[in-house]
Order: C-alpha cells, then structure tokens, then sequence
C-alpha cells in the first residue's frame, strides 16, 4: 500500500518544486515557502542555480569522468533536467536509481522511469538516514552494477540531515559500498554569506515541523568531502560550480548553496 500523502503539513519536496515554479504543492506548502521567502527573497534563484548545478554535475559526470550509474537520494519532484534525462541525452545506457522518502515523490515517480531502451530507471521510497536499506534493496542491486564507478547524488538534502543523525557516517556508509573512481556530487545550504536572512529561513521551516541544520563550507566539506579528491573548482558557490557561459550570475548573498563533485580514490 501506498502511503498516504499529507496535504496539511508542508514538506520540503513539494517547497522545493515551488520555488521552482511547479504545480505540485499545496497550500500549507506555499505559506511555508512564502514565509521563507519573506526573509530570502531571493529564494527561488538560488533553487534554480541549485538544479542548474546538478545539470551541470551530471553532464560532467558522464561527458567527462565517464560515469554510467546514478544514486540520486533526495530526487525531489520530477522537474526540468530529471537525472536521467540528462545523463541518457548523453550516454542513452546510463543507469539511475532514485531515492526519496516522501510520498508525494513516489506518486510522481513515473515521470522518472521513462528511460531509454538502452539504460535503465528505478525509484524506490527510503530515507537517506537508513543506507543500508538504500544499498540492500533489491532494486539497487538489480539497476547498477556496484563493481562499476556510481557517483551518488546528495544534492540539496544533506542540510535536512542534522549532525544529531550522524550525517558523515551516512556518507562513509554509502561511499564504503562504491568502488574507486565513484564519485559523490553534493550542494548544501549555507548561513555564511548573509546569516541574518537564512535565520528567518531556517525559522520558517523549524515553526512548521521541518528540521535540519545550516552549515559553514567547512563543515559541508567535513559531512561530505572527507577523504574524497574533489575535482576543479573545488568547492564553490553552486553558481561558480563550471558555469556555462558569460552571463552574470547572482550574488553569494543571495545564492547561499555550496556545492562540489569529488572522486573516491
Ligand atoms: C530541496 S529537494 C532537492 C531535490 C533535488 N535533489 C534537487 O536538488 O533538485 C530535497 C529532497 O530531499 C528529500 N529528502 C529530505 N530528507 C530526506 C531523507 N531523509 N531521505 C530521503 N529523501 C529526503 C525531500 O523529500 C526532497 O524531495
């Protein structure tokens, strides 16, 4: 049976397709993304550069580490550039597994599994905080090849986990079951460049129930990083991540997400 979906109480994946200006959210999801945005207005361009960042990590992953495989955990609801759409317009036997633990992403799962006849797509509903679950499930293990390179996915969603739920060790877990030359591809929220707008961030979403924890780029390098080679530019804005063009790009105030590939050795 399918769990049910909870339309009284926000959830971060419907919040996140707001900003992003889908339609699948409802109204306690758009009064807690207003609030938000109330203290961040600039909100919604950091949730765009934070999806343009993980087009663009994907397409390096695939055009220039030669990475086949995916494990994306904290998908989000389907949107512009899914990571198999982007991955199989390059390679069309690219292999992803998606993750989420919220009902409402399963509902729209279809729209993940329309892969090429050449690759593969799976979802399955798990929560990041219980790797082995993610790792031991039967449809992991029947869509990608773990004696094979797999960059795992962690964009957005580490700042849902807070240090209290061991975060590093979640990685260590996930990363210890991929071989070498695998690669993880993360973004994070950080308060470091305006602390005063994502405190009354943070606070909209903590008064509606939804916890996690903001972090310096040290820290986020210290929850993700540790012990990984961590490719050019290294750890950077999500807009300063291997930008596409010339065009100008937001301010770090109002950007206010790092993000980073690296390879396991
Ligand atoms: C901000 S969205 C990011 C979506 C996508 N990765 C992107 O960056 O465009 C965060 C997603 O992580 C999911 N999420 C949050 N905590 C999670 C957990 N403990 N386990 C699995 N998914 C989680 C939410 O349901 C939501 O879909």
């Amino acid at each position: 049976m399918e769990p049910a979906i909870d339309t009284a109480k926000p959830h971060t994946a419907r919040i996140y397709d707001y900003f992003l200006g889908g339609k699948d959210n409802f109204e306690a999801d758009r009064r807690t993304a207003e609030r938000a945005m109330q203290s961040w207005p600039a909100v919604r361009a950091a949730a765009r550069e934070n999806r343009a960042f993980l087009g663009r990590a994907v397409r390096f992953l695939v055009a220039e580490a030669g990475i086949r495989q995916f494990l994306d955990i904290g998908t989000g609801l389907p949107s512009a550039n899914n990571v198999h759409e982007v991955a199989q317009g390059l390679v069309p036997s690219c292999r992803v597994v998606y993750v989420d633990n919220d009902p409402i992403v399963l509902a729209h799962a279809r729209a993940l599994l329309t892969s090429s006849p050449e690759g593969k797509t799976a979802y399955i509903q798990a929560d990041l905080r219980e790797p082995e679950k993610i790792l031991g499930d039967p449809v992991t293990r029947q869509t990608l090849d773990f004696t094979q390179p797999i960059a795992l996915m962690l964009v957005a969603v580490l700042h849902f986990v807070p240090d209290e739920e061991q975060p590093r060790r979640i990685v260590d877990t996930l990363l210890g079951a991929l071989p070498s030359g695998s690669y993880l591809a993360a973004t994070h929220v950080t308060a470091e460049h305006d602390p005063a707008t994502l405190a009354g961030a943070g606070h909209a979403y903590q008064e509606r129930g939804l916890t996690g924890q903001i972090r310096t780029a040290d820290e986020f390098a210290e929850v993700a990083f540790r012990g990984l080679e961590i490719v050019d530019p290294g750890l950077t804005l999500v807009s300063e991540w291997r930008p596409r063009g010339a065009g100008p790009r937001p301010m770090a105030s109002e950007v206010n997400t790092y993000g980073g590939v690296a390879r396991k050795p």
